[in-house]
């Protein structure tokens, strides 16, 4: 007999109580593919148990370096650390598996890796990551999905990203940090997760400068030493509180946030009317009592997080009027809009373009997590709907959602995890 785990919300609690933000999923996911650069040990603190940090650790061991998780804390030691090849049951797990092929490249100068896996959300391409390789010095063919990457020697190069992919920036200085010469990369990603990862390389004597700026450079050096980092908050996580206060908070504080991380999201819901207060690393949360229709497109940092898009959109259907929400990251993140629309929304889609109406009702109905931010979107709407919602799939959700029932059970939302046979 098969088992499927679902998420159950008895919806319209008020919620009031603190909620810590635990460490950032996709800082986390690229720093522990990076542990593996480290001379002989690395320690990173404030790491988040989310389902993705644990299929990293299975990666970890496998390759054969000893890594233990206690007191949000992870400690690597690389001694037994060798190279194998990364198959797909373990690369399919999350998308952040190719993180390893920046760093296997720069450890071991040989990489075979298959595709990663990750939510489906679009095309997903990996173009830029290998284009960036190429231009190092390695030499990649592919053999069904699998890559096999490889350099006699890995050199300096001045590398122009089409996009500004967080995925591609991170590899590259994976990739960069121990070639001979600089590396620079134009149009880089500027998003807090690569300042921290750029922060940990640097811990171990890498030079990276400019990270958190659209030009990175990257001086290699000959040697790595042992590494430490703490994980910066997760201000997704952060993020989806807030809108979740937004609707059903009293006194409802958010604890751990870093503002700036925020502040595109803060703004936006800021002139939605959204009644919160920041107080140094805390927000203090409140139900407004109007909301009012806002235009939101989403962007790549400092712009509004394609992450918190959907959650948003759930938010925007409680906004007396009607709000645009438009997508320009991924090419398939709506798939959540029938199941808003089937638990009583007003939502007409146009592509990646959401023309939505408020305020509308919600009843609690059986829907799906299609995707990870898709999971939290009907999570958000699940917490305001009328009677009972059930999310089924929800294993997208507890890959990017640190103890998602414990965090919201204890500020008195009634949410539990069922099991039940399918
Ligand atoms: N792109 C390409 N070619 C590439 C790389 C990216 O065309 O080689 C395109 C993508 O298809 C996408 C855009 O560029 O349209 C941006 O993709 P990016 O590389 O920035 O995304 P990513 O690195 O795959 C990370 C997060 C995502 C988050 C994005 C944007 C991880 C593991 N994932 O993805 O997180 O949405 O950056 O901030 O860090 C999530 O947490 O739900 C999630 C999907």
């Amino acid at each position: 007999m098969v088992f499927i785990k679902r998420l159950v919300i008895e919806g319209k609690h008020e919620l009031s109580g603190k909620i810590k933000i635990g460490g950032a999923k996709n800082s986390v996911v690229a720093l522990i593919p990076a542990a593996i650069l480290a001379e002989d040990e690395a320690v990173i603190y404030n790491v988040p148990a989310i389902s993705d940090v644990k299929n990293l650790e299975e990666i970890t061991k496998y390759l054969g370096s000893d890594i233990s998780y206690q007191n949000e804390t992870i400690k690597i030691n690389n001694k037994n650390c060798q190279n194998k090849e990364i198959k797909n049951e373990f690369s399919n797990k999350l998308r952040a598996s190719y993180y390893y092929m920046g760093a296997l490249l720069t450890k071991y100068k040989y990489v075979e890796i298959s595709f990663p896996g990750g939510c489906n959300i679009g095309s997903r391409p990996i173009d830029f990551h290998l284009k960036g390789f190429k231009k190092m010095g390695a030499e990649i063919t592919q053999e069904g999905d699998k890559y096999i990457i490889k350099a006699k020697k890995l050199h300096g190069a001045e590398i122009f990203l089409d996009v500004a992919s967080v995925g591609a920036t991170v590899n590259i200085m994976l990739a960069a940090i121990k070639a001979e010469g600089v590396t620079s990369i134009y149009n880089a990603a500027m998003e807090p997760e690569i300042v921290n990862v750029a922060a940990f390389l640097n811990s171990m004597g890498a030079k990276v400068k400019g990270a958190g700026t659209s030009e990175i450079k990257i001086e290699g050096v000959s040697k790595l030493g042992n590494g430490i980092v703490e994980v910066i908050p997760d201000r997704i996580e952060a993020g989806t509180y807030l809108m979740i206060g937004s609707l059903l908070g009293k006194n409802l504080v958010i604890e751990g946030i870093i503002k700036e991380h925020l502040e595109s999201v803060l703004t936006k819901l800021h002139e939605a009317g959204a009644n919160f207060e920041i107080k140094g690393t805390k927000i203090i949360v409140n139900k407004s009592k109007k909301l009012k229709p806002v235009n939101v497109r989403t962007l790549v940092y400092p712009g509004f997080p394609t992450d918190l898009g959907q959650p948003m959109s759930t938010l925007l259907t409680q906004c007396e009027g009607e709000s645009l929400f438009e997508e320009t990251i991924y090419e398939n993140r709506m798939r959540h809009i029938k199941h808003l629309n089937s638990m009583g929304a007003d939502i007409k889609l146009f592509d990646k373009k959401a023309i939505i109406k408020g305020k509308t009702a919600l009843t609690g109905r059986e829907v799906i997590a299609t995707d990870l931010r898709a999971g939290a979107a009907m999570l958000v709407a699940g917490m305001i709907a009328e009677g009972t919602t059930i999310i089924t799939n929800i294993e997208h959700i507890l890959r990017g959602y640190e103890n998602i029932v414990g965090k919201l059970s204890s500020v008195g939302a009634v949410i539990k995890i069922d099991e039940v046979s399918s």
